[in-house]
């Protein structure tokens, strides 16, 4: 094939893929924001109503239907993409301009900023825009209090996605959340691709993206720094894809903290975490690579069916952590002082590179309970020592092991 030739069926594949998302079909409804009393650049004007009456009008069409943020600055406080619509096909929202939230945590009693909420079928679209939760003043007056009053109202997330089906967000700029910077609760087939997340690694709560209660989740190709897990699966989190991400500062990827109590210190009913693929994940910098956390509670539940592979670590504190030891803080009641979650068919396959310590793999198995994995492949050297901190040349199983180090010998 002629260079020419080969340029020309590029260029058809990028308008191709354009024509589907980033520039409308000519049978689309433009809903542009602007039409609907958003105004530009003044911090004191919350364009929070009139992105709403933006989308509501796109939501109830009966059309096909892009709702458009344009290029510019806009300040909102809570911004609603509620359903059920009547669109035809995906409702669209193309988000090609600034949006900043309110830097007021208290402008977000609900803890929420973009939600998206009883929708089903819709795609959200960046092409150069961006999302920035203006943070800062949150993470100062937030720093470690939900640590010790459970009645506390965690700071607002960027996007939440919740009770929604059918959902693509692609391309999506988003910094300093105050609080996570995405959750995705109570929904299922959700796909998030190619976001690029941020915040610093000393603000607190940040999570890059938790996901409880939904199943048929896919995040990919994207680049999340945070100040605390990069991505985590929390109860209910069922059938979920991670591949090709990188993660860098903050705590890695975790299935957890399960085993959680209510504000009496009781059991809570939770669900199971099951059927989770992380493949293809680069972390560096992080205080964990990939861990496993449950509370010394007695509220069952079980984690399995989970594999970790194909896995680079750059100077990780803990690249690989069971830890079922984790205590309640104090203003909780106590509840009991083992976890009672299960652990199993756990895998780690493939995983490559730097500890910033001395430890590999550590396992803080449950005296209370089960807990298995599988260890194939992994070689793991200090970047302080150079030494080998965890060399697992084929197969190792481990059950029920409280305490331990795997593969803790040196094996060059
Ligand atoms: C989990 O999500 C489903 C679907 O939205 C919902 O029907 C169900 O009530 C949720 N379960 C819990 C325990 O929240
Ligand atoms: C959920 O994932 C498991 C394990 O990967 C797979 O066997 C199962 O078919 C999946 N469920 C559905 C409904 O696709
Ligand atoms: C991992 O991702 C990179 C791109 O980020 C890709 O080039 C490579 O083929 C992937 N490897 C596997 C094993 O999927
Ligand atoms: C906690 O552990 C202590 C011993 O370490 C034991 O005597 C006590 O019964 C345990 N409590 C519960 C609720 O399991
Ligand atoms: C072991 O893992 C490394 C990457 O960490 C990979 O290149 C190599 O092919 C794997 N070996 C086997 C036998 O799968
Ligand atoms: C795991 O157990 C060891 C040994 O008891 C302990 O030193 C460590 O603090 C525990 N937790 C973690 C996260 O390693």
């Amino acid at each position: 094939m002629s260079v020419a030739a080969f340029l020309c069926l590029a260029a058809l594949a990028i308008s191709a893929e354009a024509g589907i998302h980033g520039v409308p079909a000519p049978d689309e409804k433009i809903f542009n924001v602007l039409d609907y009393g958003a105004k530009m650049d003044i911090v004191k004007f919350d364009n929070g109503p009139n992105f709403n009456k933006a989308w509501q009008a796109a939501c109830h069409s009966n059309a096909k239907a892009r709702v458009v943020i344009p290029k510019g600055v806009f300040y909102t406080t809570q911004v609603n993409f509620q359903g059920p619509c009547t669109t035809k096909g995906p409702i669209i929202v193309h988000l090609q301009g600034t949006v900043k939230a309110d830097a007021d945590s208290s402008s977000f009693p609900n803890a929420q900023w973009i939600a998206i909420e009883f929708v089903d079928n819709m795609i959200f679209l960046g092409t150069g825009g961006l999302l920035d939760g203006q943070g800062a003043s949150s993470w100062l007056a937030a720093a470690g209090q939900c640590d010790t009053n459970p009645d506390c109202t965690m700071p607002a997330m960027n996007v939440y996605v919740h009770q929604s089906s059918n959902v693509l967000i692609k391309n999506i700029h988003s910094i300093n959340p105050k609080g996570y910077n995405f959750q995705v609760e109570d929904s299922s087939n959700v796909k998030l691709l190619r976001l690029r997340l941020s915040s610093p690694k000393d603000s607190p709560n940040t999570d890059g993206i938790h996901i409880t209660n939904s199943t048929f989740v896919r995040i990919a190709r994207s680049s999340i720094s945070s100040g605390s897990d990069c991505v985590s699966f929390g109860e209910g989190s069922t059938n979920v894809t991670v591949d090709r991400i990188t993660c860098s500062s903050g705590s890695g990827i975790s299935v957890g903290v399960l085993g959680m109590v209510d504000y009496y210190g009781n059991p809570k009913k939770e669900l199971e975490v099951k059927n989770i693929i992380v493949k293809n994940v680069t972390l560096s910098d992080t205080e964990y690579g990939l861990t496993l956390k449950t509370l010394m509670t007695s509220t069952p539940n079980q984690a399995r069916g989970i594999h970790f592979k194909d896995i680079v670590m750059n100077n990780v504190k803990k690249p690989i952590l069971i830890d079922q030891e984790i205590k309640l803080v104090e203003t909780f009641a106590q509840a009991t002082n083992a976890s009672h979650v299960v652990i199993s068919d756990v895998h780690f396959t493939n995983i490559a590179g730097t500890a910033a310590s001395e430890a590999g793999v550590t396992l803080n198995c449950s005296q209370k309970s089960h807990c298995a994995a599988e260890f194939s492949n992994i070689s793991l050297k200090s970047s302080v020592t150079g030494k080998w901190v965890a060399c697992v040349a084929g197969t190792k199983n481990l059950a029920d092991v409280f305490h331990a180090a795997v593969g803790n010998e040196n094996c060059s």
